[in-house]
């Protein structure tokens, strides 16, 4: 760490994580993160108003939480950055709202980043700088996307993205159809551990000939949540048990398959070496093991941030923020706006 790098505050408030993140330039000092999940569980997906709330609630404990951990004041930082979209929009307003208050009244210039660049950038907290170009695989909750990324803080290439379910919607789905609690990525990971992969053999979306052509490098998952559940339904109606480790494993095969698939066929179509994989599904064990092992014989490096930084957070704001600062980005005006349907390519509120 260099003692004068900047020291950034990043806030993070698009769904139902409060995240405060602080960095010394790409140095993580603290990632405190407070959860309105269990209050969201029992309505089997996030409730906007109830997260709106539960932010309201958290933001100034868990800022404090943060600035103890790092062992820094607030007058010590020197730029603020906030997620300012896509998500939820009362959500969003909550971080953005507090971010311009503290911006405004430490006089320090406020960066709004995109969530999903913040999801990409925050990989180099653990791996250090990202090789430009590399290729993103952004899979979460709300979207599964495949990302050229030659600069983060100047903007991302699609290549591709789902064109139903996100990744992490089908895995939350899922869950739900297998009776296991919400979010069900986590639970779905855990119980494929005791299950057989090979047990059922699922389709895997937009992989025909003729799908290929139009759609080489997009996802669809709501074919394979379809089979799922057709699949359950006759188990049930025979009477016998849902084998739910074999459905859990053969589900996930299905879904990582063509997650790394698709990736790995992107990268070398664009001649990339290294691939990069964030969002909340990214902390799945065996997407993780998949991509290594498949990217290994291509000659393709793959990162993954530890499980704890793929998930929504607020390290990964500050980590954006900092690069923004460390390659003098113009800050974004005070007034900038939360927007929940932002594009992936704005990085940075102007
Ligand atoms: O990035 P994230 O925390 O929030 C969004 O920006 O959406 O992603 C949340 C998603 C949820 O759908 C959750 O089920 C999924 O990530 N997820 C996982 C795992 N951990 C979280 N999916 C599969 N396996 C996991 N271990
Ligand atoms: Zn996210």
């Amino acid at each position: 760490m260099i003692p004068d790098e900047p020291l950034v505050l990043g806030i993070e408030t698009s769904c139902d994580e409060t995240g405060v993140g602080i960095v010394r330039g790409q140095t993580l000092l603290a990632d405190a993160v407070a959860s309105s999940v269990d209050e969201h569980a029992r309505f089997g997906g996030v409730v906007p108003e109830v997260a709106s709330r539960a932010h309201l609630e958290a933001m100034v404990p868990t800022i404090q939480r943060a600035c103890d951990t790092a062992g820094v004041r607030l007058a010590d930082v020197d730029a603020i950055a906030v997620t300012h979209g896509p998500g939820l929009a009362g959500a969003l307003l909550v971080g953005v709202a507090s971010a311009k208050a503290l911006a405004l009244s430490l006089g320090k210039p406020i960066y709004g980043v995109n969530h999903l660049a913040a999801h990409v950038a925050v990989d180099q907290l653990e791996h250090g700088p990202l090789p430009e170009p590399c290729l993103a695989l952004l899979v979460s909750g709300g979207h599964s996307s495949l990302l050229k990324v030659t600069d983060i803080t100047t903007g991302v290439d699609p290549m591709g993205a789902t064109i139903d379910d996100a990744a992490g919607e089908a895995f939350d789905k899922v869950a739900r159809l297998l009776g296991l609690p919400f979010p069900g990525g986590p639970h779905i990971d855990r119980a494929a551990r005791d299950g057989n992969k090979v047990a059922i053999d699922f389709p895997r979306g937009l992989t025909s000939r003729r799908d290929l052509e139009r759609h080489r490098f997009d996802y669809s998952f709501s074919g394979l949540k379809t089979a799922v559940a057709r699949w359950v339904e006759a188990r049930e109606r025979s009477g016998e048990p849902v084998p739910v480790a074999d459905v859990a494993a053969s589900f996930q095969e299905a879904v990582c398959d063509v997650l790394v698939r698709k990736a790995l066929d992107a990268a070398s179509a664009e001649g990339i070496e290294d691939l990069m994989i964030g969002g909340g599904v990214a902390a799945n064990s065996r997407l993780r093991v998949l991509a290594e092992e498949r990217a290994g014989r291509l000659g393709i490096r793959v990162r993954v941030p530890r499980p704890g930084l793929c998930t929504d957070n607020g390290a990964m704001v500050a980590a954006l923020g900092s690069a923004m600062v460390a390659r003098n980005r113009q800050p974004s005006p005070l007034d900038l706006p939360a927007d929940s349907s932002l594009p992936v390519t704005e990085v940075l509120a102007g």
